[in-house]
């Protein structure tokens, strides 16, 4: 699958409400809020979800009242605005990707094919895990971790500050590690590392495999 229609099948979870086709509604969590602790609270959950993220749909939303891209596709937005309106649609759909992600019955192991480009470009599943952890406690401020995929298949990992997405790289991104605060601190306040460490246990690598399956 390529970036585009990657960003076309998400897109069509932020699809534009039935009154105004230039607005995105806020998609619902797959689960319950309470459902990926104790690795996640309901009460981060319900913060993330319900302030946070929808708090980038209702801006991106306010945003657009005045835009020339009221009424595009939410994958244009992000790959061809840039400023605030960028900035809360990048977020809006990354927040998608990364709730998306994750279960709380989540299949422990990726995929043969993408086990193996993991163990061919970082040696293991392990040393993956190692250096995503790696590049999550040394990010500087908000941001993403990203693991992502070129169009051949090779996967590489990113760190973004704030909003930042593989796509406008020309990537594809297969797996997305949200590092801000507001993503963890209730529950883990400034341990990061401990934050991202728990995250892995409700990890879905068949979602995760699923991306790369349609590179
Ligand atoms: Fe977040």
């Amino acid at each position: 699958m390529t970036a585009t229609a990657l960003f076309l099948s998400l897109s069509l979870m932020t699809q534009p409400d039935s009154a105004s086709a230039s607005r995105f509604v806020v998609r619902e969590l797959p689960y319950a809020y309470g459902a990926l602790a104790p690795y996640l609270s309901e009460e981060t959950m319900r913060f993330h979800h319900d302030k946070h993220y929808a708090g980038y749909v209702n801006k991106l939303n306010e945003l657009l009242l005045d835009s020339p891209f009221a009424g595009q596709p939410l994958e244009d937005i992000v790959l061809s605005a840039d400023g605030a309106l960028c900035n809360n649609a990048a977020q809006a759909w990354n927040h998608e990707l990364f709730f998306e992600q994750l279960s709380p019955q989540p299949v422990r192991e990726p995929s043969p094919e993408l086990r193996a480009a993991i163990e061919r470009d970082f040696g293991s599943l392990e040393a993956l895990q190692a250096q995503m952890n790696r590049a999550a406690a040394g990010l500087f401020g908000s941001g993403w971790v990203w693991l992502a995929s070129d169009r051949e298949g090779r996967l590489s990992i990113l760190s973004e500050p704030n909003a930042g997405n593989p796509v406008r790289r020309g990537l594809i991104p297969l797996l997305g590690i949200d590092v801000w605060e507001h993503a963890y601190y209730l529950d883990y306040r400034n341990r990061r590392a401990d934050a991202v460490a728990a995250l892995w246990n409700v990890i879905d690598w068949r979602c995760v495999s699923d991306r790369y399956a349609h590179l």
